[in-house]
């Protein structure tokens, strides 16, 4: 059951028009609905008595999935009230799950301390769940109005805020073109600039109000979209965390063990599909070179020759599914 409880606006051409968001009642209310989850636990292929990497815990939907076909997990997750909702929720499973704080790039440190060398698999979901976009406090929403915060560890300490107050014109310039694909990235930038010296930002509407009025657009997404992607992923530095990730986790699969990643943007997935075929490659071959000579990082057979997307059905039951790509390979 549903109630219409909370309204939101929706960015139509004609501007913000109001329309009603379904509200979850607090009986139903799920912190994240797990993408892809029957694809990812299918081509995970979790196998009991084996431990898997959950880099990604967030609610805990596909960890259960994952401890449901008999395999333990280790779920990490950097955001603190993840951890403590996925402690909460996998309780049932006692000692075959532990949880730690901690980023996913940072795995083979918390592999070490618990005296593991060798795991059955990993997982990455990338992104942020559902319940860090709607706490309005998190900072992390164009539409609830926060602080420019938009940290997913809360003991980092670049907000969104510091990187719109300090950060100079140039690199904002480049943050907003390059992570966030953001066409008219040095207009925004410079003001910005210009806008800050009077009344820094401090909130995520009085931004999302500012780059309105910088760009109009026409569309059904917020004009501050772009700039917003840009700056989480900055403030989190999610991109060089993806690629540290990969690496440490890779190193540590077992032969057979399986590596799936769920990513949402096009930045996101060129990296972990670059990662995969530059690893599945057996021989590497140049123009320069006689004959072709073995790839020093040959570690993967790959599952996913293209990636998985959501079913029109899921699409339409979890509009936030709609950008995701799963791919998975395997270490050989
Ligand atoms: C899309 S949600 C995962 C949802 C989860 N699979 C589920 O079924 O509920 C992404 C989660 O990953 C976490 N996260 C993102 N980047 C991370 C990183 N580098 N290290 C650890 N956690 C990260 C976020 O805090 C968030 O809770």
């Amino acid at each position: 059951m549903h109630a219409l409880l909370f309204e939101r606006p929706v960015w139509f051409a004609t501007g913000p028009l109001i329309i009603a968001e379904e509200a979850p009642e607090m009986e139903d209310f799920t912190y994240h609905q797990p993408v892809l989850a029957r694809e990812t636990i299918e081509l995970l292929a979790p196998r009991p008595g084996t431990l898997i990497v959950d880099g990604t815990c967030g609610g805990a939907g596909h960890t259960e999935l994952i401890l449901e076909k008999g395999a333990d997990v280790l779920g990490l997750d950097q955001d603190p009230d993840a951890i403590n909702y996925a402690t909460g929720r996998l309780s049932q499973f006692g000692g075959r799950v532990t949880l730690r704080q901690a980023n996913f790039r940072n795995a083979a440190q918390v592999l070490d301390s618990l005296g593991v060398i060798g795991i059955g698999g990993a997982l990455l979901d990338l992104g942020i769940s559902s319940r860090q976009l709607e706490t309005s406090d998190r900072g992390f929403s164009i539409m609830r109005n926060g602080p420019l915060d938009m940290r997913m560890d809360p003991r980092r300490e670049l907000t969104a805020a510091d990187i719109v107050n300090s950060y100079s014109e140039e690199d904002l310039t480049r943050i907003f073109r390059d992570l966030g694909e953001e066409p008219a990235a040095r207009r925004i930038a410079s003001q910005l600039v210009k806008q800050r010296k009077t009344v820094p930002f401090r909130e995520t509407i009085q931004l999302a109000k500012a780059i309105e009025k910088i760009v109009w657009r026409h569309g059904r997404r917020h004009p501050a979209t772009q700039v917003f992607q840009a700056l989480r992923m900055e403030v989190n530095d999610e991109l060089r965390a993806l690629e540290d990730g990969l690496l440490a986790l890779s190193m540590r699969l077992e032969p057979g063990a399986r590596f799936a990643v769920i990513a949402f943007h096009s930045l996101e997935d060129r990296i972990v599909k670059n990662f995969f075929r530059d690893r599945s490659r057996e021989f590497l071959d140049r123009p320069e070179w006689p004959e072709p000579r073995p790839n020093p990082d040959f570690q993967f057979t790959l599952v996913t020759s293209k990636p998985v997307e959501p079913s029109a059905e899921e699409q339409r039951e979890n509009p936030r599914s709609r950008s995701a790509k799963l791919r998975v390979a395997e270490r050989i």
